[in-house]
Parts: structure tokens; C-alpha cells; sequence
């Protein structure tokens, strides 16, 4: 029989874990609350996309915050309409989508998963707070923690990807960054996690569309990060715009209410996502914006974003009886407290010189660059092409070699790319470079360039061609159903090929690409998901060898389009694959009709991905050996502890992303063939060995049950420790 060791974390959790209540500031706000007419109350709870064209509306107390607006001065005269002509002198909350930073941008987020180095991901989120909190702005819309195992959907550009352990690690850093150590610290920006939930289930990798997610799904794999980020105190939730189960989640009191408030004890802010609310019309939710207002205040939604039904439709809700005080005055409470626990109350104005002058810091290139450093992936070497070493005169290629823009990539609204450094710029000082971009941009199928890129390339030791994705071709309603390189780039890389010479890709994407074809033609791959202001630096760094890669796949690479969703982490079918696929063309004309022996793969493209999750390769090689645990059987309460020697067996200095697997072999529902429960950075000199060790507590291994209960189920386990999901040996363990 099995032993289920029931960890009553959900309750203990909604106790201890809730943020320390600050007595001072509830009194605060309820001192307010009680000033606060029935308007001036659903003002509050009303967002709105610009400045000071409300400023009557503002001056009337009908707005609570803006978003879109980052000038100081503008920001500090909307602030000066809400504090000296509105009757109660309430500030606004300033909004922005910072999301892979302000003015220095970052990698994408799905680039910054690649680093798995959750301190650069904080640090870049602090930067990003410092400089776009000396803007005024207060509230960034990020980390978007949507779990997404389909790369057609654009936003996978936004998350860190198909794993919820590296969500959470990655969103909690984010949190931590953003928020800083003082909420009232003028550089904090408050969090907010987005989008809750289920939205990078889309199905078919089409925004927007709708999901179906089983209740143990939710809280196995979607609701993690988000608990994560709660218990490290994120200051606002945004709810997503499509429904679960026939649920919009704006509407959803189970997941805002049940789960949010009462399990995991958040006390702060819930936002629509823009006009979420209004579109449970389109959804056949709700008959009209006003029954969707009263939908989604009654399912917990604090703020509205956008669709104006709040301001409109909030006072004679209450007046119908449809909507109580009650509840309206709980929602203004965690608006009010949010503000005052910026600090807003005590400084709602900025210092109009702050933000030029922290703006691209220094300190804040050099982060960005060793983020993007850390995040480009190499993904084949033939013969050690990379670095290009004693080469001299280099062709480069492509039409992301010199696209300033493009490189930042998608949400990155407030970057400036003439401060950006592209990798043309950068190689420029590295090398003697003749450029010859053949094609103008990633769309583009004009093919009349190559010839001259073909003559050039006679001239030079080596090619390096950047393709990839525009900025826009990722992001917010950029679904694709295909996912080769667009235009001619692919022909590009087989003309260069043709060359002769030695061809080094750098592919420049917010999404994994299908690049199967142009692996063939070319020699080495360089894989940076749209690596920000420094991304040129980093990726000459890396291709000249000043930097060794150390990036990993935080996405399962595809051969295809057609195999989407595939993740690693996925539950095991009946008949897994064994190894023998018979393929298309393996078929006899007119076989005949049988199952038997068949397994679950693909006639075209077999079984395996083209790579697997936590895939990346160094200029050196890593050797993993000794992996052992201390015991064979653990009890609830002990930890496992694995230790496992780690050699750097080449010829560079580097770092190498060591990552801890684990399968439960039996369990009272499926579980996924592998899990990953830790990782670490690990830095060796040429040649140098170390010995390593991870704690992995046995309540680790709790799941959502059969029983919906969250435990440790006693049985079998398997352990790997390895540099990716697909490697490494087995060790067995038994929990009691
Ligand atoms: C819609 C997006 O879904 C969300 O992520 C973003 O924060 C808001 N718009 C505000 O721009």
C-alpha cells in the first residue's frame, strides 16, 4: 500500500507566508477609506493609457493609475493634478511594461531563462527598476510567468519558458530585482505577475485562444511560479485574457479568490489585463460591459485596465444591489495599500534630471552585456569552428548583423536604438570585416544581394551570417504556424555554404526556430534569443572567443512546427518510444493494417526533438562522473543529498549549467518522465575538476495527487544529474 505523507502546506502557507501585515498602513488605509465617497472609491479601481489629456478626470478622482506614460515631467504634472486639486490628494500609480529592462535593454526573458543565473536575471530587474522608476514609474506589468511548451505562440518571447522550476527561480529573481529591499525605496518598482493563468496554453500557439487545463495541471504546473512569486512578495497579479475550462480568468473567483486569496494569503493588488474585463462580452461570458464589470469585481478584479466599465457601471451596480460596498471597499483597500506601501503618499514626484542621468550606466551596459553573454546558446560546433581565432579578416552577413532595433526585441518600448550596439559595430573592432548584409531584413526574399556576399567571401577567412526574427515577429499577437526562417535567409546560409569557407550562424530570434535544414549548412551555431542594447558586444565576445557560451535551451527545440506542444517534462504515454521508429519512407506500399509494437512518435520526424531542454555546448567539454546520493531510501523530512564531481576537460575557462532530474517511477496519476529540481553555475578553469553537491529536501518531490492533495507519494524515484534533460544515468531511490 502506499504511504502518502500529506504536507499541509497550502494552509500553513496562507498563514505564515502571507506578507508581514503593516499595521500602520491599514490603519492608513482605513483612516482614507472612510473619507472616500462611493466615486472617489471607484476612481480608484480605474486604470487608463496616458497622461495629462485626463487631467480633468484625475482632478475629478476618477482615475487610480495610468499606464504609457514615461516622461517625468509629464508624470510629475499628472501626480501634481491627483495631490493638489483632487479632494482627497490621492497619488496615481505610474505603470509600464518594463520588461527586459527600461533604457539598457536586457535579453527577451525567454533569453534571460537561457542564462539559468537567476542572480544577473535580479540584477537586471534592479537596473531596470532604477531607471525607470527615475522616470516616475512605479509599476512594471512583468515577470510573465505563463509556462509555454508551444513556440508558435509569440509571447514565449516573454517567459522563461516550458519548465515551472526554472519559471519560478526566474520569476521570483524578477520579483526580487524590481521590488528591491524597501518597498518605499524611491528606485522599487512593484511587481506584477501576469498572466493568471494558463495563457501559454493557447491552444495551438494562437493568442489569445482558449485552454483546457485540468485542475491538477493548474496547480502542477502553472500555478507554481506564481505561488513562488507570491511568497516572495509580488505586489500585483494581472489576470489573463483567455479562459480555462470555459472560465475567463477574469471572471474567475475560483482562481482570484479560492486559490489566491485564501491558499496562498495575497494581500496585494489584482489588475485586469487591457479590456479583459469588457471582453468577456466577446467571450459570451457576459452579456454586456456592465454585467462584465460586475463579473469581474465580483470574482476579485481590484483595478480595470482599460475597458471603462468600472467608471461607468461600478455605482449603479452597487445601487442594484449587484455589487456590494463591501466589496468594492476591499478592492480600494488593496489599492490603497499598494500605494502607500510605495511610498507614494510620502514622495509622489520625481527628480525631472534622475532618469537621463542613470539611464545606460556603465554598470548597467556591463550587466547587460554579461547577460547576453551568458544567454546566447551554442548549438553545434563541427571541428571547433568557434571561437574564430587567429582569423583576421572575417565576411559578415545577414540581415541582423547591423539591425539596431531589431535586436532588442519585442516589449522593449522604451530602449533607444541608437544606443545600441549591434554585433557588425562590435566585430568591427575585433576584426577586419567586409559586410555585405544580402538581404535587408528577416522577411526579405530578394536574392539579388548574394552574388556580391558570394564574391565577397572569396576575400575573407571565415562567414558569419546573422538571421533570425524582426523584433515585431515575436511578442503579443505574433503566432506563427511556421517556424523556419522567414524569407530567404535560409538560401542565404546555403549560399554561403557554397563558399567554401568556414560558416558561423548567429540566429537572432524571440522564439526557438525549426533551423534543422541550416544546422547542415553551416559549421557552427550561435543561438541568441533578441539579446537588448549590448547584445552585439556580447555575441563579438562570444564568436572571437573573449567569452566562452554557457546558455541552455530553457524551450525544447523543434525539427518541425507540427511536433508543437513538446516539452521534456511531459507525462509518459502507454507506449513510449523505445528507439525503433519506422519512418515515411520505411513503409512498405499498401502494408498492412497493424498496432501492434507501435509507439508514440512521428512517421516524419520520428520521436526526439531536435534538442532537448537544458541543451548548450561550451568551447570546452565537460565531463560529469561520481554522481552519487547518500542514501537509497529517505524519509518525509530528510533531504537527499547528491554530490558528483565535475571536470572541465578542455581547453577554455567556463562555466557549465549543471542540471538535477528527477522521476517519480509510480505515482496515483502520471507523472512526467523527468523533472528539473535544481541547477547551478558551475565556473572551472581549463582542466580544473570540482567536486559538487546539490540538497534536494524530500518534500521537493511533492505533487497534486490522484486526491488532489499535495504529497510526497512513497515509492520509487530516478535521479540524473547532467548538462541537459537527455543526459546522464540513472540513480534509483525509494522514499519510505
Ligand atoms: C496586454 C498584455 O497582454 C499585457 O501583458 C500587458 O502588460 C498589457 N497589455 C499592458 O500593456
Amino acid at each position: 500500500m502506499r504511504i502518502k505523507h500529506l504536507l499541509v502546506l497550502g494552509a500553513l502557507f496562507a498563514i505564515s507566508c502571507a506578507a508581514p501585515v503593516d499595521n500602520d498602513i491599514d490603519l492608513r488605509v482605513e483612516e482614507l477609506l472612510q473619507q472616500m465617497t462611493l466615486e472617489e472609491k471607484i476612481g480608484q479601481m480605474n486604470q487608463v493609457s496616458g497622461g495629462l489629456q485626463f487631467k480633468d478626470e484625475i482632478a475629478k478622482s476618477n482615475v487610480g493609475s495610468i499606464l504609457n506614460v514615461v516622461d517625468p515631467v509629464e508624470i510629475n504634472a499628472v501626480q501634481r493634478v491627483a495631490v493638489e486639486e483632487s479632494r482627497l490628494g490621492i497619488p496615481i500609480l505610474v505603470s509600464r511594461d518594463v520588461i527586459h529592462g527600461f533604457r539598457t535593454i536586457f535579453p527577451i526573458p525567454i533569453g534571460l531563462a537561457s542564462t539559468f543565473n537567476t542572480d544577473i536575471v535580479e540584477q537586471g530587474a534592479r537596473i531596470a527598476a532604477i531607471e525607470a522608476t527615475a522616470s516616475g514609474v512605479r509599476w512594471t506589468f512583468s515577470p510573465m510567468l505563463d509556462i509555454a511548451r508551444d513556440p508558435r505562440w509569440g509571447r514565449v518571447a516573454e517567459g522563461s519558458g516550458e519548465d515551472p522550476y526554472l519559471d519560478s527561480q526566474m520569476g521570483v529573481a524578477m520579483v526580487k530585482g524590481y521590488q528591491g529591499e524597501d518597498l518605499s525605496d524611491p528606485t522599487c518598482m512593484a511587481a506584477c505577475i501576469k498572466h493568471f493563468v494558463g495563457y501559454g496554453a493557447a491552444e495551438g500557439g494562437r493568442d489569445y485562444n482558449t485552454t483546457m487545463i485540468s485542475e491538477r495541471a493548474l496547480r502542477n504546473v502553472y500555478f507554481p511560479a506564481f505561488k513562488a512569486c507570491v511568497e516572495a512578495g509580488a505586489l500585483t497579479l494581472m489576470t489573463s485574457f483567455n479562459d480555462v475550462d470555459g472560465l475567463p480568468s477574469t471572471g474567475n473567483d475560483w482562481l482570484l479568490r479560492d486559490i489566491l486569496r485564501e491558499e496562498w494569503g495575497f494581500d496585494g493588488m489584482v489588475v485586469t489585463d487591457w479590456n479583459s474585463s469588457g471582453e468577456m462580452v466577446a467571450h459570451g461570458f457576459a452579456e454586456d460591459l456592465k454585467d462584465a464589470t460586475r463579473i469581474s469585481i465580483n470574482a476579485g478584479v481590484d483595478m480595470d485596465m482599460m475597458s471603462f466599465g468600472y467608471l461607468q457601471y461600478v455605482k449603479a451596480l452597487v445601487e442594484e444591489g449587484k455589487l456590494s460596498e463591501a466589496t468594492i471597499d476591499n478592492a480600494v483597500r488593496n489599492i490603497l495599500r499598494l500605494k502607500f506601501r510605495l511610498g507614494l503618499f510620502e514622495n509622489p514626484y520625481v527628480d525631472e534630471s534622475l532618469a537621463r542621468q542613470v539611464a545606460y550606466a556603465p554598470e548597467h551596459l556591463a550587466a547587460a552585456k554579461q547577460a547576453a553573454v551568458e544567454s546566447a546558446i551554442l548549438i553545434q560546433n563541427n571541428n571547433n569552428v568557434l571561437p574564430l581565432k587567429d582569423v583576421k579578416t572575417i565576411l559578415v552577413t545577414g540581415p541582423l548583423a547591423d539591425a539596431p532595433y531589431e535586436q532588442l526585441g519585442t516589449w522593449a518600448f522604451d530602449g533607444e536604438a541608437e544606443h545600441t550596439v549591434t554585433p557588425l559595430t562590435a566585430l568591427r573592432k575585433q576584426y577586419d570585416v567586409i559586410y555585405e548584409p544580402a538581404l535587408d531584413y528577416s522577411r526579405d526574399c530578394d536574392m539579388s544581394k548574394f552574388g556580391a556576399a558570394f564574391e565577397a567571401a572569396k576575400r575573407a577567412e571565415a562567414v558569419v551570417v546573422f538571421v533570425g526574427e524582426e523584433a515585431i515577429l515575436s511578442g503579443e499577437a505574433h503566432s506563427l504556424s511556421q517556424l523556419n526562417l522567414q524569407g530567404a535567409q535560409s538560401e542565404l546560409i546555403a549560399k554561403m555554404r557554397s563558399t567554401g569557407k568556414p560558416v558561423v550562424v548567429v540566429v537572432i530570434a524571440g522564439r526557438p526556430m525549426t533551423i534543422e535544414r541550416d544546422l547542415e549548412n553551416c559549421d557552427a551555431m550561435l543561438y541568441s534569443f533578441h539579446p537588448g542594447t549590448m547584445g552585439g558586444e556580447a555575441l563579438a565576445d562570444l564568436i572571437s572567443g573573449r567569452a566562452v557560451p554557457s546558455g541552455k535551451l530553457p524551450m525544447t527545440f523543434l525539427r518541425d512546427a507540427g511536433q508543437a506542444p513538446f516539452y521534456y517534462n511531459h507525462p509518459m504515454t502507454g507506449r513510449p518510444n523505445n528507439g525503433t521508429e519506422t519512418l515515411l519512407n520505411d513503409i512498405p506500399v499498401r502494408a498492412g493494417q497493424t498496432s501492434l509494437g507501435c509507439t508514440s512518435y512521428y512517421l516524419d520526424t520520428g520521436y526526439g526533438p531536435l534538442f532537448p531542454f537544458g541543451y548548450g555546448l561550451s568551447y570546452t567539454t565537460f565531463e560529469y562522473s561520481n554522481v552519487t546520493i547518500d542514501k537509497v531510501e529517505y524519509a518525509e523530512g530528510e533531504t537527499i543529498v547528491v554530490e558528483y564531481d565535475l571536470k572541465n576537460s578542455g581547453e577554455y575557462d567556463a562555466t557549465e549549467v549543471a542540471q538535477l532530474y528527477v522521476r517519480d517511477l509510480v505515482g496515483s496519476v502520471v507523472r512526467p518522465v523527468k523533472e528539473l529540481k535544481r541547477f547551478e553555475r558551475v565556473t572551472l578553469k581549463a582542466g580544473e575538476s570540482k567536486h559538487c553537491r546539490f540538497e534536494l529536501p524530500v518534500a521537493d518531490l511533492a505533487y497534486w495527487n490522484r486526491d488532489m492533495e499535495y504529497v510526497v507519494e512513497a515509492g520509487k524515484f530516478q535521479l540524473w544529474v547532467a548538462g541537459d534533460s537527455a543526459s546522464g544515468s540513472a540513480l534509483d531511490f525509494v522514499v519510505k
